[in-house]
């Protein structure tokens, strides 16, 4: 049955790649929002630790909490109804230890109805990503730019280091995960990547050789004034919308045009 008429699934990940069919991935962080995007026809949502800065109004990632993206997590995968929904494991929830990470993503399992996990890391995680796959938790592995390390890097910054960042891809499709992000690597790496590994690589400034393409909600919208990345286009202004909205509401309480009797009970 086409992936339109049914639910998308951890294998269909694979076929499309094989298909060479592209992969759209979004994230999101709550029910209403998720409806929408899911009602779009967007094959994966992701429940970043982008909150911290999209949601949050943090200026790093690291303070979200594995309470947090349970939190959020589960509303969003009970709105979707097609999307393949993953959540993000964050900072310190998978990286003291292999016992950890399988408690971390196998509570996300458990509590959501996510049906994966996210995690940062090349080769250094790659005992932990096979830990996971054998606990039959499907990881999605992340390299590259990875936000969780934005203190090592020095600030968010392209990475070019070509053959760390292929071993990386490549230790993490050999561990077992189903996907993985390439964030903020030159573009004919990831198209060398792409052609390299057999898991599709999703692409986050990353170029559009990559299997798929994912943006932060909040970037690809508009709702951040003063935060612009060069690879995220924008394809609404709804900053401008919300604003405009609230400003003519303030008018109209201001001036008693708002309520009317029609919007009144008698
Ligand atoms: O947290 C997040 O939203 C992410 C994406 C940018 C890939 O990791």
């Amino acid at each position: 049955m086409p992936t339109e008429n049914r639910p998308v699934t951890i294998p269909d990940f694979a076929a499309w790649k094989t298909e060479g069919r592209k992969i759209s991935v979004l994230t999101a962080y709550e029910f209403s929002i998720a409806r929408l995007l899911d009602d779009a026809g967007i094959d994966c949502l992701l429940v970043g630790d982008s909150m911290g800065t999209a949601v949050q109004g943090h200026d790093t990632t690291l303070g979200v909490t594995l309470d947090q993206i349970a939190y959020h997590s589960e509303m969003v995968a009970r709105a979707a109804k097609r999307a393949l929904v993953v959540a993000d494991l964050p900072f310190l929830s998978y990286q003291v230890s292999r016992r950890q990470a399988i408690r971390s993503g196998g509570r996300i399992l458990k509590e959501t109805r996510c049906q994966a996990v996210k995690l940062e890391g090349g080769a250094r995680m790659a005992s932990t990503i096979r830990s996971l796959v054998d606990a039959e938790i499907p990881v999605m592995g992340h390299v590259g730019l990875t936000p969780q390390s934005v203190r090592r890097f020095g600030g968010y910054k392209v990475q070019r280091q070509a053959d760390a960042i292929r071993a990386d891809a490549q230790a993490v499709a050999d561990s077992g995960a189903f996907a993985i992000v390439l964030e903020c690597v030159p573009a004919e790496l990831a198209a060398t990547i792409t052609a390299e590994i057999p898991i599709p690589t999703i692409g986050i400034g990353a170029g559009a050789a990559c299997d798929g393409q994912v943006l932060v909600l909040h970037d690809m919208l508009g709702l951040l004034d003063d935060f612009r990345p060069r690879f995220a286009r924008r394809y609404a202004e709804l900053g401008d919308v919300i604003r405009n909205a609230a400003a003519r509401y303030v008018k109209d309480v201001e001036s008693g045009d708002f309520p009317t009797e029609g919007e009144s009970f008698r």
